[in-house]
């Protein structure tokens, strides 16, 4: 039932098809029509010739019918016999309807056809014209002696014909006809058949990529292997399969690119998270060493001071009790000097306490003044290496923060320069630069330098990381063994500062 569906035909069977149909359809038109047309050609062709056989037989029988003799009408029947084979039956009747003579083909007459029939007519008197000496009774012309004379029928010529053999070469012709629509049949099938294989080839190419396509291998190379429409769907498939193959492979860069960098923050994140903790342990830890370092001094000197002070003014006190006299008197300035002393020693002690809180240098000489006193220091407690300072723009315009960060971030980078560099020359340059609204800080030294790649105990880098954090800056370490190291440091002059936690 499905294969009478013609909608679900192969373009093989629709070509067959179309190849069958006009051969089929102009054979059964033509060809028994044809043949019909023909027989009855044939059929009014034989029966005309039997007419005109007969006619010829009834001119010619009139004499023999008169005289009994049909030798001559014998001969020449037995000659129309032999000429036309449509001939079956030659017979001349008198005319009391008896059969005078006849002659027949070996094969019988067709009875399809109808009897040819001419009437014999006596056209002129018999007339003994010579006389017995063989000269003519009338030697003068016969003029205005009209003839008398009216033809009768004397008997009847019949032709009985046959169209067989004639019917049978025009079968023949519609066997030789037909064997021809066959092989043309057979032909057009055949043509059908290569026409469709030359169709059904590149289309099984054709869906053979679309489906690599429809599942996923868009690499499929199609090969352009025909012209017209079909050479067109195999050309557009290839480059379709072109751009989606390189699509693909943009998109799956675009993935890797991604993945790559999703990972490179997830590490950086990690790693960030690493070094904060490091970097709140020791902050934790300097925190605490400090207060225990404060707490010492405090305790070692303040309190020392104090009860030294406490001690002088008892005395004071219990002298002033006594009353007035010289010797007290003189130990009282004696003890009031002391405790001047100690409250001198005491205010000391507090200012460095202080100092070792906040950069107190800073507030007293500002950026400049007190990068150029921690390089003279650097300088004075550090003689094999020399340190420089270079000022370019005006830092003065710095806020207290961003001061206080900058110095910080001096400090560890010198500090770390006396510590791993052993350096011969140090350079410290600060470039304010109002146009890009930024200030550039460099700490360069000709040292043994390191390998970045190695991780570090320390938290000095992370640390000023965390200082350049809060700004939204940038910090750069640049060092190779036994090629110095440059720490480069980029913070923007303007900017909204979230939170400091290391002032
Ligand atoms: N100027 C420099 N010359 C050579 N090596 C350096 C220099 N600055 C830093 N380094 C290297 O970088 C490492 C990390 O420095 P960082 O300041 O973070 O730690 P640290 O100085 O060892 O310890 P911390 O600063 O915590 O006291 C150092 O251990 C050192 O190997
Ligand atoms: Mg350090």
């Amino acid at each position: 039932m499905k294969f009478l569906k013609w909608t679900n035909w192969s373009i093989g069977t629709r070509l067959v098809w179309i190849g069958l149909v006009p051969v089929v359809l102009l054979f059964c038109a033509l060809v028994p029509f044809t043949y019909m047309v023909r027989l009855a050609e044939v059929r009014a062709e034989v029966v005309e010739r039997g007419k005109v056989v007969a006619t010829a037989v009834a001119e010619s029988s009139e004499y023999s019918l008169i005289t009994g003799n049909f030798a001559e009408l014998e001969r020449m029947s037995k000659g129309f016999l032999k000429t036309d084979s449509s001939i079956r039956l030659i017979r001349v009747l008198d005319n009391q309807q008896r059969e005078v003579f006849r002659i027949a083909a070996e094969t019988p007459p067709d009875s399809s056809i109808p009897v040819a029939k001419s009437a014999i007519l006596r056209q002129a008197p018999t007339v003994d014209d010579f006389g017995a000496t063989g000269e003519p009774h009338v030697t003068g012309p016969m003029v205005g002696h009209a003839s008398q004379f009216k033809p009768t029928v004397i008997g009847q010529a019949q032709v009985s014909m046959s169209a067989v053999d004639v019917l049978a070469v025009q079968k023949k012709r519609l066997y030789q006809q037909t064997a021809i629509a066959l092989l043309a049949l057979a032909a057009s099938i055949l043509i059908a058949m290569i026409l469709s294989n030359t169709l059904k080839r590149p289309l099984a190419t054709i869906i053979g990529a679309v489906n690599g396509i429809r599942a996923g291998r868009f690499d499929t190379d199609i090969a352009v292997t025909s012209g017209g429409e079909i050479g067109d769907l195999q050309a557009s498939i290839k480059e379709m399969s072109i751009s989606l193959n390189e699509s693909k492979q943009s998109l799956e860069r675009k993935v890797e690119e991604r993945t790559f960098a999703l990972e490179q923050s997830r590490n950086e994140a990690v790693k960030a998270n690493y070094e904060k903790r490091k970097l709140i342990q020791k902050v934790n830890t300097a925190v605490e060493d400090e207060r225990k370092s404060i707490s010492i001094e405090i305790h070692d000197q303040l309190n020392a001071t104090l009860i030294a002070a406490k001690l002088n003014s008892e005395r004071i006190i219990h002298l002033a009790q006594q009353g007035p006299s010289a010797t007290a008197s003189s130990e009282i300035a004696a003890r009031a000097q002391t405790i001047m002393n100690l409250t001198l020693e005491l205010y000391e002690n507090a200012r460095i306490i202080v100092r070792r809180l906040r950069p107190e240098v800073l507030d007293m000489l500002g950026l400049r003044g007190a990068i150029e006193e921690m390089i003279y220091t650097y300088n004075a407690s550090h003689p094999c290496c020399q340190f420089e300072f270079k000022e370019n723009g005006d830092c003065s315009k710095l806020d207290g923060g961003l001061s206080i960060t900058i110095f910080r971030l001096i400090q560890e980078g010198l500090s770390n320069v006396v510590k791993h560099a052993n350096a011969t020359q140090a350079y410290v340059t600060l470039k304010v630069d109002e146009t890009t609204e930024t200030v550039r800080l460099t700490v360069l030294d000709n040292g043994i330098g390191c390998n970045v790649s190695h991780e570090a105990e320390g938290i000095g880098l992370i640390g000023m990381k965390e200082r350049i954090y809060p700004y939204n800056g940038t910090f750069q370490f640049d060092s190779q063994p036994g090629e110095g190291t440059k720490i480069t440091i980029c913070l923007p002059l303007l900017h909204e500062r979230h939170d400091d936690p290391h002032p």
